[in-house]
């Protein structure tokens, strides 16, 4: 069966750097490089298998907490990464958008981010959204934030707010929500990931740690995806056709 039309939005936890690097007895930050090698081979791939959008979560609001160096290292690998690829990406059609607080980022990593936003705004092949320092839960305390503030300015009235304008409001607004959600390493939780944007989504958990990650696990998620039904709320298709 196909359980929809046309390009898939896929999300992403890239779960399983620091185990990776530890069974090899290597620092946690060779394990983050490595999953940077793995996004690549991702994006790359990804387009032929049908997706159309690919999100995935380079850095949460909760690791602040992690030791200095390993933050400082995700921030570099950022950095790095959007340098080294950008131009790459810009030739072969792909828009890239950080999704997240911009406050608390550095200066250089603000540009970097803007940069890479503004030069690829005008590309529809392939959509890649870095969710970095970003928090599902604080995405709706923003976005109630500003609505709110809409209200106190008379931009808003609280009568209108619905599912949709509320949409408007998070760092994800413009994008469809993600079809499907893929966590690696064999954790099986969502760790505050696209909390509102996860509604409808088909949550696929790979025992594969993410620096291992390449095509043929993307292939097989997606291809579980495929065997599930999604219904939306509403009733099997046979059931459907039974009643009438
Ligand atoms: C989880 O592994 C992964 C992260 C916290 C960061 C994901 C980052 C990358 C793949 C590289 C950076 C890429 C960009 C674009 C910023 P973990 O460290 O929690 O692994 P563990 O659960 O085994 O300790």
């Amino acid at each position: 069966m196909t359980p929809k039309d046309g390009p898939l939005h896929v999300a992403i936890i890239m779960d399983g750097n620091g185990r990776w690097a530890k069974k090899r007895g290597l620092p946690r930050t060779f394990g983050h490089r490595e999953g940077v090698k793995a996004l690549r081979r991702v994006v790359e791939s990804a387009p032929d298998q049908g997706v159309g959008i690919l999100t995935v979560f380079g850095f949460s609001t909760e690791n602040w907490r992690r030791p200095v160096a390993e933050v400082s290292e995700l921030m570099n690998l950022l950095k790095t990464y959007v340098e080294s690829d950008l131009d790459r990406l810009s030739r072969e059609g792909v828009r890239v958008r950080i999704l997240g607080r911009r406050t608390g980022l550095k200066p250089d990593i603000l540009e970097i981010i803007e940069r890479a936003e503004r030069r690829t705004a005008g590309n529809t092949r392939f959509l890649l959204q870095v969710a970095f320092n970003y928090g599902g839960q604080s995405d709706l305390v923003d976005a109630a934030r500003k609505f709110a503030e809409a209200v106190e300015q008379g931009r808003a009235r609280a009568a209108d707010l619905d599912e949709t304008l509320f949409e408007t409001y998070l760092s994800t607004t413009g994008a469809p929500a993600p079809d499907l959600i893929v966590r690696t390493s064999g954790e099986r939780r969502l760790s505050n990931f696209l909390l509102w944007e996860c509604a409808y989504a088909e949550l696929v958990f790979q025992d594969v740690f993410w620096p291992d990650y390449g095509p043929e696990h993307l292939k097989s998620a997606i291809a579980e995806y495929a065997a599930r039904e999604r219904r939306y709320g509403g009733a099997a298709s046979d059931d459907v056709l039974a009643t009438g």
